[in-house]
C-alpha cells in the first residue's frame, strides 16, 4: 500500500483497533464488528512470552483473520530474533509489520527484509528506549510506533511522559521530509488521545476503549473527532 507525507495540515487521523482486546472465541465476528464500526487498520499484537510476559498468537491464527478482514493487518512483533519471522508473518497476511529495536540487533537489515518480503516496515520504541536509535534507519520505515505503556498486556495507564518524544519524533520526520507515520500503541482513549494527536501521532492502537465498550462505532467516531 502506499502512503503520502503527512504534513501537519493533511494529517489525518487513523484508528487501529487491537484484536488483543477482541472476544477470542468469536475472532471472525469482532473482525467484521470492528471493521463495519470503522476501523482503519487491525492492530495485531504477536507476543512470544519472552521479549514480553506474555503470549499471543502466531501466523497460523493471523492468516485466518487475513481472511475475514478487508482493512490492513499492522502486526505488532513484540518477539525475540524477529528478522526469523518475517517472511512467516508476512505471508500470513501482514501489510504492516512492526519491530522492536531493542529485539533486533541487526535493525536495518530487518526493515529491508520486511520491505523486500512485501510488508510496510516499521519500528517500535519501548517507553524507556531513546529516540536517537531511529536516525539511521528513519528513511526505512513506512511508520514508527512508540509504546505509551510498557509492551504485553491490553488495559493498561497511558504514559504521558512519551509525549515529547513522539513530538521530537514527529519534528525529525517533518525536517527530513520523510512521509514516515507515526503510532502510538497503549493506554489511548477519549481522555488520552488528544495529547498524542497535538504530539504528532496520526495512528492510534486502541484495544479496551473501543473493544470494552458496547457501541464500538461511536467510540471510535469519538476517538477521530477528539483529533478534530
Ligand atoms: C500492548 C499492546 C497493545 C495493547 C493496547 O503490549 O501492544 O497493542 O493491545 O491495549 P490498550 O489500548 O487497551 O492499552
Ligand atoms: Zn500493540
Amino acid at each position: 500500500m502506499s502512503t503520502h507525507t503527512p504534513t501537519a495540515e493533511s494529517r489525518v487521523p487513523m484508528i487501529a483497533p487491537s484484536l488483543l482486546s477482541a472476544d477470542f472465541l468469536r475472532l471472525g465476528d469482532e473482525v467484521s464488528s470492528i471493521e463495519a464500526a470503522g476501523a482503519d487498520l487491525l492492530h495485531v499484537d504477536v507476543m512470544d512470552g519472552h521479549f514480553v510476559p506474555n503470549l499471543t498468537f502466531g501466523p497460523p491464527i493471523i492468516a485466518k483473520i487475513r481472511e475475514r478482514a478487508t482493512r490492513p493487518l499492522d502486526v505488532h512483533l513484540m518477539i525475540e530474533t524477529p528478522e526469523r519471522w518475517v517472511e512467516r508473518y508476512v505471508e500470513a497476511g501482514a501489510a504492516w509489520l512492526t519491530v522492536h529495536v531493542e529485539a533486533s540487533v541487526h535493525l536495518h537489515r530487518t526493515l529491508e527484509q520486511i520491505r523486500q518480503a512485501g510488508a510496510e516496515p516499521g519500528v517500535v520504541l519501548n517507553p524507556s528506549t531513546p529516540e536517537g536509535t531511529l536516525d539511521y534507519v528513519l528513511d526505512l520505515c513506512h511508520h514508527l510506533l512508540v509504546m505509551s505503556v510498557n509492551p504485553g498486556f491490553g488495559g493498561q495507564r497511558f504514559i504521558g511522559g512519551v509525549l515529547p518524544k513522539v513530538e521530537r519524533i514527529a519534528e525529525t520526520i517533518a525536517r527530513r521530509g520523510l512521509a514516515t507515520l507515526v503510532e502510538i500503541d497503549g493506554g489511548i482513549g477519549p481522555q488520552t488521545i488528544r495529547s498524542a494527536w497535538d504530539a504528532g501521532a496520526s495512528v492510534f492502537v486502541a484495544g479496551q476503549a473501543v473493544f470494552g465498550v458496547p457501541d464500538r462505532a461511536a467510540r471510535i467516531a469519538e476517538l477521530r473527532a477528539a483529533c478534530g
